[in-house]
């Protein structure tokens, strides 16, 4: 007797989140920095991206948030090709992404609540409905004292926990983190990676840069590597 086959994924789910088909990218006139980069991010996947300083990491994660264009190449989002967005989609497509910026890009006329809540606010959620959801995303990173405070009055390792809470509170399909735990300290930096794999079991798929060895040895999943303008990936830390 045979196996009935599996039933096979629906389109959509199959796809992948973000799929780049030889991608290069460089500043101007400036030189390529990155050449000829194919990866898929899979729906539900985890997976880190390494390299020295400058290697291109977050330059690759500017393509994917779509804050530059590829100097040549196709990279989709979603399934749909994005040079194809009009300027009126790309909002749309740019919310199922949730950032972590390396230099945070706090709102500074907003106190640290309504910098998380922002992503919610935007999407036309009612405060009444999310308030104690962020107020519990912020004590969970540490900041349950903090809520009135203005970004500019907190340190660098606040600054950033609060660019982690704005954005994975929406729980998008795509989290993508520039050195998420940067500027704190290792205690905190494993409790950042715990929201992370929390919010990946729930179904968002996470792509975190990072230089923090200890990060990337802490799980068991694929490492994608840059240097000299090229990706290569390795399998798991054991590899
Ligand atoms: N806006 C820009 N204009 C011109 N060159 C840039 C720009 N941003 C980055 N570069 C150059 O691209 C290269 C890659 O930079 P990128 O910031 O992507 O590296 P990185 O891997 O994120 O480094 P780090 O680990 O230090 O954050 C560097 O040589 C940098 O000087
Ligand atoms: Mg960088």
């Amino acid at each position: 007797m045979t196996e009935p086959p599996a039933n096979p994924a629906p389109k959509a789910l199959a796809e992948p989140v973000v799929r780049f088909d030889s991608v290069g990218m460089r500043y101007g006139r400036g030189p390529e920095i990155l050449r000829d980069i194919t990866f898929d991010l899979p729906r539900g996947s985890f997976q880190f991206l390494t390299g020295p300083s400058g290697a291109g990491k977050t330059t690759l994660l500017r393509l994917i948030y779509m804050a530059r264009k590829p100097s040549r190449g196709l990279i989709s989002h979603f399934g749909g090709d994005s040079a194809s967005l009009s300027r009126r989609e790309l909002p749309h497509v740019r919310r199922r992404i949730g950032m972590v910026f390396q230099d945070f890009r706090m709102l500074s006329h907003l106190n640290v609540f309504e910098n998380v809540a922002l992503p919610l606010r935007v999407a036309g959620r009612k405060r009444a409905e999310y308030a104690e959801d962020v107020a519990e995303l912020i004590s969970w990173v540490g900041l349950g004292d903090k809520m009135d405070a203005q970004p500019a009055t907190l340190s660098g390792g606040e600054q950033q926990r609060v660019a982690i809470a704005r954005a994975i509170v929406g729980q998008p399909e795509l989290l993508v983190a520039d050195e998420p735990t940067g500027n704190v300290d290792p205690a905190m930096g494993r409790r950042l990676l715990r929201l992370f794999t929390e919010l990946n079991k729930l179904g968002t798929t996470v792509l975190i840069a990072t230089h923090d060895i200890t990060l990337v040895r802490a799980l068991d999943v694929p490492i994608l590597t840059l240097a000299d303008g090229r990706l290569s990936v390795k399998g798991t830390r054991a590899a």
